[in-house]
């Protein structure tokens, strides 16, 4: 092992000198400067067409979160209402002359669906599925120089019902233009593994495959870099067949876990003649883990649970539009919650949903489908299955292979093929289909039969990891019903609220009834669902019921929470005007519904102390008031300074309640640990709406056309307490060099626009996105509603 080190050593210093790596790859943003037409136009796929009249853009771009909710929409509330169709976009630019001999490559992150792309009025292909990062080859049909190339792509999302969710339409991810020389490291073509890790050393494999016609003479250095980006270890390889297989040993490696994400690169070079003619830089991380049939989950060695949240792909008011900033701030609120996994629920996500998940330290179970053959919306993806599923399947593995944050590969959601013995079939292949390109992490599919006997995906025997949805009621005699084999809760609970929002009492359980077509029984006229966590899907529990379990039996390795943030559409349990979910821990504006605090005390080490409801009741009123505490063995409330009683969690308890009759004034909880005060909290009763608030959780962003502020917008009275039932509207003016991006305020009923520069607040709180412009100086946010003092805010966006 020693020798190979130093053999490697060896090699770095020998080839790092020489090779140069002018002459490697480009790979640029190919985002902006795009023109946009929202309908059908097939002659549009001509290099001549005349497109000046249409909508200058930059991308990503989703165009149904800039139309109006409507239930006669053909996507129906299940999509939340928004209109999809037919679009087109047209890009011209140029090639310079020095790129003759090179190949130019166009990348597609993703396109919401069934996208079509023509170069210079050459027809290059169809992908049918919307989540699916693809790539053509333009360099035979390229002009080159000064004159102009053209790509036209046409979005065809008028194929409705074709999803469960909120989808969007366009190109809503990241484009990229990639030129490299004639010979190249192909798309997708180096798996990185960690084949042997501990604390002393790490071996670092890199298997690479090349295209058949590879001229031999060419040697491939693979070398790591620290997060610092110095070289820590290389080595080279003559190229003497198609696969080339490298090893790098690393002593004293960091290890990468959610509490320590630890990053390396690999950088590989291609060199013919001592120069570098290619390379490519990957990100990795050194890490192991196990599933243990009695012992569950355990990363690098240490037991740990998975406390996960699936995650549709929107993100509120942005609609589904790749933005990564929005992306990490969902991470952070949930990452404060103590989440650490991720389902990308059902679809293989953003890659830059992946990127930040190996940064800042998030499991992932990445999924690939929804359904297989059959349907599950009249004109959802198993009308491409046939043709596309292998492809489609393969290119997701390809892709997210080398993200240290994956950690299982799920082959599907509650498919329906469970039911019959297709799902053998089926099943096996598409483990086959993962294993052939990745045989170090589980397979998975998120069942939602639970009857082993029954279930003919389970019984395929083709899961490396048994995925079960709801039926926590199995849960505790798993380990009989399925001898030897390895659970993971893949969704829990779909508990529904509505934040701030309270229904008394609050101490029984209510379920969305069997009838899935009427509203939930006994349901708010307003289409509020209580935020006291006691109502949630008849196939479900509340966030207690099954966190309680989770909890208990260490061989259950950990679940994932139907869902961290609400999404636009299946707004479970009610009709229209609801439109987009009531499951999420938070709501669609990224504000927490009290549960959020459960989970924080129970994920985190952080004290906690959150008391709930607010405090504007009627007086007279009996009022339950919650606690969810941790780090401490009782808490005592206080009205109006008079304590109303010291509580403490009894057994698997998770809150503490009181019940008590409101009178105005001052609820303050304190929380303490062997009769030392850990917290203090309050809540206190707002007089009359007074004036607007204004808080951006970043006050300085950056100058780039993408950053963005959010920006929460408070009713506060006179005494700055928050109004906590106000809806009013509120306006906005921005200035200087930012734009209102969206508005939203977590309701999931109020059918006006995103895109708008004035929005109702929802229970107390609205929310303003601000977008910078390139230009760095202020961004001045103006806030003004009928009878209230306005607010004023300025943030900096800086180069
Ligand atoms: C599950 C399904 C999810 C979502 C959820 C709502 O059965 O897998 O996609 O529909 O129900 O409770």
């Amino acid at each position: 092992m020693r020798l190979c080190y130093l053999y490697t050593l060896f090699l770095m210093f020998f080839v790092v000198d020489f090779a140069s790596a002018q002459n490697a790859r480009k790979t640029e943003n190919f985002n902006t400067g795009w023109k946009f037409f929202l309908g059908d136009d097939t002659t549009a796929k001509q290099a001549k067409y005349d497109d000046s009249r249409w909508r200058k853009l930059d991308l990503p771009h989703d165009w149904s979160i800039e139309g109006k909710f409507d239930d006669k929409n053909p996507t129906t509330q299940a999509e939340g209402g928004l209109p999809a169709g037919k679009g087109w976009y047209r890009k011209n630019f140029v090639i310079p002359a020095s790129s003759k001999s090179k190949n130019v490559f166009i990348d597609f992150d993703g396109v919401y669906h069934n996208s079509e792309v023509w170069i210079n009025g050459h027809y290059l292909g169809k992908r049918p599925n919307g989540y699916i990062s693809f790539r053509y080859d333009l360099t035979p049909y390229l002009k080159f120089g000064a004159r102009q190339n053209v790509i036209a792509v046409r979005v065809d999302n008028s194929d409705q019902p074709n999803s469960r969710w909120y989808t969007g339409s366009g190109i809503y991810r990241n484009v990229w233009l990639t030129t490299t020389n004639k010979t190249y490291l192909p798309q997708w073509s180096s798996f990185i593994t960690t084949p042997q890790v501990d604390q002393q050393s790490a071996t670092i494999n890199i298997r690479t495959v090349l295209p058949g016609s590879v001229n031999r003479e060419l040697k491939l250095k693979a070398s790591i870099l620290d997060d610092k980006g110095e070289v820590v270890g290389a080595t080279v390889s003559a190229v003497k067949d198609t696969v080339i297989q490298q090893g790098i040993q690393l002593n004293n490696p960091q290890l990468w876990s959610v509490n320590h994400p630890y990053l390396y690169k690999v950088k590989l070079q291609l060199i013919a003649a001592d120069q570098v003619i290619d390379d490519y830089t990957t990100t990795t991380g050194i890490r192991y883990f196990s599933f243990d049939a009695d012992k569950g989950f355990s990363l690098n060695g240490v037991p740990m649970k998975i406390l996960g949240v699936c995650l549709h792909h929107d993100q509120g008011a942005l609609g589904t539009a790749v933005n990564v900033r929005a992306i990490e701030r969902q991470l952070q609120i949930l990452k404060d919650m103590g989440c650490n996994a991720i389902r990308t629920a059902h679809n293989p996500p953003a890659p830059e949903l992946l990127d930040l998940c190996d940064k800042m330290g998030f499991l992932i179970m990445d999924e690939a489908f929804d359904m297989w053959k059959k349907k599950k919306s009249k004109h959802d993806y198993h009308e491409d299955w046939g043709e596309w599923h292998v492809k489609d399947l393969q290119d997701q593995v390809l892709r997210d292979r080398n993200h240290p944050s994956i950690f299982a590969w799920s082959i599907g959601n509650e498919i329906r093929e469970q039911f019959d013995s297709t799902g053998v079939s089926i099943g096996r292949e598409l483990v086959k289909i993962v294993k052939q390109l990745d045989s170090t992490r589980p397979v998975t599919s998120a069942l939602s039969d639970a009857d082993p006997k029954r279930n003919f995906i389970y019984q395929s025997g083709a899961l490396d990891l048994v995925g079960l949805n709801y039926h926590q009621e199995v849960y505790a005699d798993f380990q009989k019903n399925y001898p030897g084999q390895k659970i993971i809760g893949t969704e829990n609970m779909s508990a529904l609220a509505t934040r701030g929002h309270y229904d008394m009492p609050s101490d029984s359980i209510r379920r969305w009834p069997k009838d899935s077509k009427t509203p939930l029984k006994d349901g708010n006229v307003d289409f509020t669902v209580s935020a006291y966590d006691n109502v949630s899907a008849y196939w479900g529990s509340t966030h207690e019921e099954t966190w309680k379990i989770i909890k208990e039996y260490d061989f259950l390795s950990g679940l994932f929470v139907w869902t961290g943030f609400d999404y636009i559409g299946e707004p479970t349990p009610y009709l229209w005007p609801a439109r987009s979910s009531y499951f999420g821990i938070v709501d669609l504006a990224g504000f927490p519904k009290d549960v959020y605090y459960m989970y924080q005390s129970e994920w985190t080490s952080k004290p906690v102390l959150h008391i709930f409801p607010h405090w504007n009741w009627k007086p007279g009123q009996l009022i339950d008031v919650w606690a969810y505490y941790n780090n401490a063995d009782e808490v005592e409330a206080f009205l109006n300074g008079k304590s109303i009683g010291v509580k403490k969690k009894n057994g698997d308890d998770l809150h503490v309640m009181w019940r008590v009759k409101y009178e105005p004034g001052i609820l303050k909880a304190v929380s303490r640990r062997n009769g030392e005060v850990v917290m203090t909290t309050q809540v206190v009763t707002a007089g009359a709406p007074y004036k607007i608030q204004l808080k951006a959780d970043r006050s300085k962003i950056k100058a780039d056309g993408k950053d963005l502020s959010y920006i929460t917008v408070s009713v506060l009275d006179k005494n700055n307490v928050p109004v906590p039932d106000v809806n009013q509207l509120v306006k906005f003016k921005v200035t200087g060099r930012g734009i209102l991006k969206a508005v939203d305020n977590g309701s999931q009923t109020d059918l006006d626009p995103f895109v708008s520069n004035q929005h109702r607040v929802f229970n107390g709180l609205g929310l303003a996105i601000i977008q910078s412009k390139s230009v760095a100086g202020e961004i001045i946010i103006k806030a003004a509603a009928d009878g209230l003092q306005s607010a004023r805010l300025i943030i900096e966006s800086a180069r």
